[in-house]
C-alpha cells in the first residue's frame, strides 16, 4: 500500500481540531439537513471533488502500516477487517450514488453488493457481520482496484455537475468514510491488542495530552436549543433543533484521568455492586472486568495497549476505553453522574469545556433516541441512523482517532452500554438544586457564596441587594446620600425634623426605641431629641463595628438613656434584651429600606416586627413615594457615577470574597423605572459575551444580558397602607414631605388603640 505523510496528521489529537465516528453497527443511512431544502443545482463540485480525492486518499494512508494479513482478520464481531472498511466505503459511493445517478455506470463486481453491504435491508441480503473476517477473497489488491474504479467514476460524476440532492449524498458518503476511518483505527487497535507481541501501528502516533483533572463549572438551568439547524451538514439524528429544559447543573471542564480511575479501582470500584447498574454488574462478573479495556498489569504497574504499542498508563491523561457501565459506576463512586447530552451541548456552546474532542468521546446519560420531530428518509439512506435508536447511549465530543473536522457541537455518537473498544472517556456532572446550591456545598459555605451561585445560575440573573453593604459599599452609600440627585436621605431627615414633635407625641413615657438597621444612628437623634420620655434605645445592626461606635456615641450624648446594642441581621430572628421587657416598644425603620424588599419579604418583616414589639407597639417607618420618572432615574444614576460604582462594588466584593474574576469594565450600570411594578431597578449589563468564574462556578453572560441587583419600590400612601394591613398593622398617622415626596408612617397593630389617640381622648 502506498503512503505519504503521517497517519496521525489529520486526526483530532494532533491539531486540536474536530472529528467523529459512528459505530459501524450503527453506521448507515443518513438524511442530511441539506437534502431537506428541496431541489437545487450544486455549485460546489470543485470543492467537493478535491475533498473527495483527499479523503479517499487519507483512508489509504491509514492502511499504509498494515500488511495483507493484518487487513483480513476480524478480531471480534463488532470490529471489521481493514480490507472490508476499504471496500465497504467504496460500495457506499457505488450503491448510493453511481448506480443511481450515473446513467451508464456498470457495477465493478455484482458480488460486492452482498459482500460489502453493511446493514441496508433496502439494498438486499449481505454477508453476516460477524463473518466479515472470512472474506479472504476478493484480495486486498482487488479491493484497491475497486477503489480506483469507483473513484474514477465518482470524479467523472462530480465533474459533470450534480444536483443539490446528489451533492448531499456525496457529502454523506464522505462523512460515512470519515466514520470508517475512525472505525478502522479502533479495529486495528483491537486486533493488535489480541496479538501476543502487541504490535505497534504507528510509533509516531501522538500520545494523549496530560494535565490536571476536572473542575466543576456551574450552569444555570432554563430553556436550551438542542440540536443542529439546517445551516450546514449534519446527520439526520442531530435534527430537528428543538427546545429542551435544563435544570441547574455543574459539569467538569475536563475528563476523568487514568490516575483518578486507578484510585477508583484501588477503592474496590470493580467489586462493589452498589456502584453498578444491574446489567453492568452482571457483565463485570461474567467478563471479569477489573480495569478499562486494553489495560494490562505488568511488574512495573499498569500498561495500556495503544496505537504506539504497549505503553505505561499515564496517570495524568484522560482514561479511555471504558464502557457506559464503567463510566456510570465511576460517576456514582465520585458522588456525581454523567451529563445529559443537552447539558454537554449547552456547556460546550458556552465555551466551558476542555478536552471536548481531542482525546475521547464522552459518555452521556442520554439514551440514543429520536429528537422530537425526527423523520428518517424514506429511501435506503433512511436506514443510516434512525433504526438504531434503541438500546444505545449517546456519546458527545470526539476522539484522537476522529478525523479532523468530522465532529461538531451537535454530533451524536452512539454505542451500546457494554462496548468499549471505541475511544470512550468520562466527563462528570452534578445536579445543582433549585437554589443553585451544589450537592458539594457544605454548611461551611458562606450564605454569600450560595446566594451568588444561585443568583448567577438563574435564568434571569439576580443578586440580593443586601450584599452591597461591605465596608466600601457602605461608604459609597453614604456618598450617594450626599449627591444632589439622591433626595431620599435629605428629604427624610428634614421631614423627621419638621414632624419631630408630632412624632414624639405618639411615644409613651418610658418607651424603648428599637431601630432596625441602625447604622450610624443619625436620624435616631432627631427622635431622641424630641422625645426625652424614651427610656431605652436598642439599635440592631449586622455590622458590629458601626453598631458599637454608634451606640457609644449615643450613650455619651444621651446619658440618661439605656443603650443596648444588638448585633444581628434585623431580617432574621431577633431577641430583645432584658432592658426592653415590660416597656412599650417603638420600632424605627427609616431610609425606605422596606422598598428594597420583595413584597413577601416586606410582609414577613412587618409581621415579625409586630411579634417582636408586641400588641401595644408603634412602628415608625420611612418610605419613598412614587414621583416623576426623571427625578427617580437621576437619583439612581447620579452624574458623578457614584451609584454606578456602588452597583459594581457588588462584583468587586464577589471577586474579593469568592475568588471571582469579574471585569468591572465589562459591565454597565443601568437604572430604570419600572412603572408597572412601581419600582426603580438597578442592573449591571454585560457589554459582551463573556465567561465569569466565581465561587468555584462558571457563568456565561451574553452581550446585553442583565444582572438584576436591586429593586427600590416606591409607594403611594394607599399602597403602603394596604401593605401594612396585609401584615396586621394599620397606619395611624402619616407625614409627607413636599416634592420630592417622601413619607413617614406611624403604624399600630391592627385593632389596637394607638397611644396618641388614647392620649387625646384622656
Ligand atoms: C438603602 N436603600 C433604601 C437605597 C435605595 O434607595 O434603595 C439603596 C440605594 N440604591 C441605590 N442608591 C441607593
Amino acid at each position: 500500500m502506498q503512503t505519504d505523510g503521517s497517519n496521525a496528521s489529520s486526526f483530532n489529537h494532533a491539531d486540536g481540531r474536530k472529528r467523529t465516528v459512528c459505530p459501524d453497527a450503527a453506521l448507515p443511512g443518513v438524511r442530511t439537513n441539506l437534502a431537506r431544502r428541496g431541489l437545487r443545482v450544486s455549485h460546489a463540485t470543485d470543492e467537493l471533488s478535491d475533498r473527495y480525492v483527499r479523503l479517499r486518499h487519507q483512508t489509504e494512508v491509514l492502511i499504509a502500516p498494515l500488511g495483507a494479513e493484518d487487513m483480513v482478520v476480524q478480531s471480534m464481531p463488532d470490529a471489521s477487517p481493514a480490507k472490508w472498511h476499504l471496500a465497504h466505503t467504496t460500495w457506499f459511493f457505488e450503491a448510493f450514488l453511481l448506480s443511481i445517478h450515473s446513467p451508464r455506470y456498470r457495477v465493478f463486481d455484482p458480488d460486492y453488493n452482498f459482500l460489502f453491504n453493511s446493514y441496508y435491508e433496502a439494498l438486499g441480503p449481505r454477508q453476516p457481520r460477524a463473518q466479515r473476517g472470512l472474506l479472504t477473497r476478493p484480495s486486498s489488491i482487488d479491493v484497491m482496484a475497486y477503489r480506483r474504479y469507483v473513484d474514477g467514476h465518482m470524479r467523472k460524476l462530480l465533474r459533470s455537475g450534480i444536483s443539490a440532492e446528489t451533492e448531499d449524498l456525496v457529502r454523506l458518503g464522505l462523512a460515512h468514510e470519515e466514520q470508517h476511518q475512525e472505525l478502522l483505527l479502533m479495529d486495528v487497535l483491537h486486533l493488535f491488542s489480541r496479538s501476543p507481541t502487541k504490535p505497534t501501528y504507528d510509533k509516531e502516533w501522538p500520545v494523549d495530552a496530560v494535565g490536571r483533572g476536572g473542575r466543576f463549572k456551574g450552569m444555570s438551568g432554563g430553556p436550551f436549543e438542542l440540536g443542529a439547524t439546517a445551516a450546514s451538514f449534519a446527520f439526520d439524528n442531530e435534527c430537528p433543533r428543538h427546545t429542551t429544559w435544563l435544570q441547574p447543573f455543574e459539569i467538569s471542564d475536563r475528563l476523568v484521568t487514568n490516575g483518578e480511575w486507578i484510585t477508583f479501582m484501588a477503592d474496590g470500584g470493580y467489586g462493589r455492586p452498589a456502584l453498578w447498574l444491574s446489567d453492568g454488574w452482571t457483565l463485570v462478573q461474567s467478563e471479569s472486568w477489573t480495569a478499562p479495556l486494553y489495560w494490562l498489569q505488568t511488574p512495573e504497574g499498569w500498561s495500556q495497549m495503544t496505537l504506539r504499542g504497549l505503553r505505561p498508563v499515564e496517570t495524568d491523561a484522560p482514561v479511555r476505553h471504558v464502557s457506559y457501565y464503567e463510566a456510570a459506576a465511576y460517576a456514582t463512586w465520585a458522588s456525581a453522574r454523567l451529563p445529559t447530552e443537552a447539558e454537554w451541548e449547552c456547556a460546550t456552546r458556552a465555551g466551558l469545556l476542555e478536552q471536548v474532542e481531542e482525546v475521547a468521546w464522552q459518555w452521556t446519560q442520554s439514551a440514543y433516541s429520536a429528537y422530537p420531530g425526527f423523520r428518517p428518509a424514506e429511501n435506503a439512506a433512511g436506514e443510516y441512523n434512525g433504526k438504531f435508536m434503541v438500546g444505545q447511549m449517546v456519546l458527545r465530543g470526539g476522539a484522537s482517532v476522529t478525523p479532523a473536522h468530522h465532529s461538531r457541537l451537535t454530533y451524536r455518537n452512539f454505542y451500546r452500554p457494554e462496548q468499549r473498544w471505541m475511544f470512550s472517556g468520562v466527563r462528570l456532572a452534578r445536579d445543582l438544586n433549585q437554589s443553585g446550591d451544589s450537592s458539594e456545598l457544605t454548611a461551611a459555605e458562606s450564605d454569600f457564596a450560595i446566594d451568588v451561585i444561585a443568583g448567577l445560575s438563574a435564568r434571569e440573573k439576580t443578586l440580593p441587594p443586601k450584599y452591597f453593604y461591605d465596608a466600601t459599599g457602605s461608604e459609597l452609600f453614604e456618598a450617594i446620600s450626599r449627591t444632589p440627585e439622591y433626595y431620599p436621605t435629605r428629604v427624610e431627615t428634614a421631614l423627621l425634623q419638621q414632624s419631630a414633635l408630632e412624632i414624639a407625641a405618639g411615644i409613651p413615657e418610658g418607651a424603648v426605641l428599637v431601630e432596625f438597621g441602625s447604622g450610624a444612628s443619625d436620624k435616631t437623634r432627631v427622635i431622641l431629641d424630641a422625645a426625652p420620655q424614651i427610656a431605652a434605645y436598642v439599635p440592631i445592626d449586622i455590622s458590629e463595628d458601626a453598631l458599637e461606635k454608634a451606640a457609644a456615641a449615643v450613650s455619651r450624648d444621651y446619658p440618661k438613656l439605656v443603650v443596648v446594642p444588638v448585633a444581628e441581621d434585623f431580617t432574621g430572628a431577633i431577641r430583645l434584651p432584658a432592658a426592653a421587657q415590660g416597656r412599650v416598644k417603638v420600632g424605627f425603620f427609616p431610609g425606605s429600606t422596606i422598598g428594597n424588599f420583595t413584597e413577601a419579604e416586606a410582609l414577613r418583616f412587618l409581621r415579625s416586627v409586630q411579634q417582636l414589639l408586641g400588641d401595644d407597639s408603634v412602628l415608625l417607618i420611612g418610605a419613598d413615594l412614587v414621583k416623576d420618572e426623571a427625578t427617580l432615574v437621576a437619583a439612581y444614576d447620579d452624574v458623578k457615577g457614584i451609584t454606578g460604582r456602588f452597583n459594581k462594588n457588588l462584583l468587586a466584593r464577589i471577586n474579593r470574597e469568592l475568588g471571582g474574576d469579574f471585569d468591572l469594565n465589562a459591565f454597565d450600570h443601568l437604572a430604570i423605572w419600572n412603572a408597572e411594578l412601581t419600582r426603580m431597578e438597578m442592573h449591571l449589563v454585560s457589554r459582551a459575551n463573556q465567561i465569569v468564574n466565581a465561587a468555584r462556578h462558571t457563568f456565561a453572560f451574553k452581550a446585553g444580558e442583565r444582572l438584576h441587583t436591586e429593586n427600590s419600590h416606591k409607594f403611594t400612601p394607599k399602597s403602603f397602607a394596604d401593605l401594612a394591613v396585609q401584615a396586621g398593622w394599620s397606619v395611624s398617622r402619616e407625614w409627607i414631605s413636599p416634592a420630592p415626596q417622601f413619607a413617614i408612617f406611624s403604624l399600630a397593630p391592627e385593632g389596637s388603640t394607638p397611644f396618641h389617640v388614647n392620649r387625646r381622648k384622656n
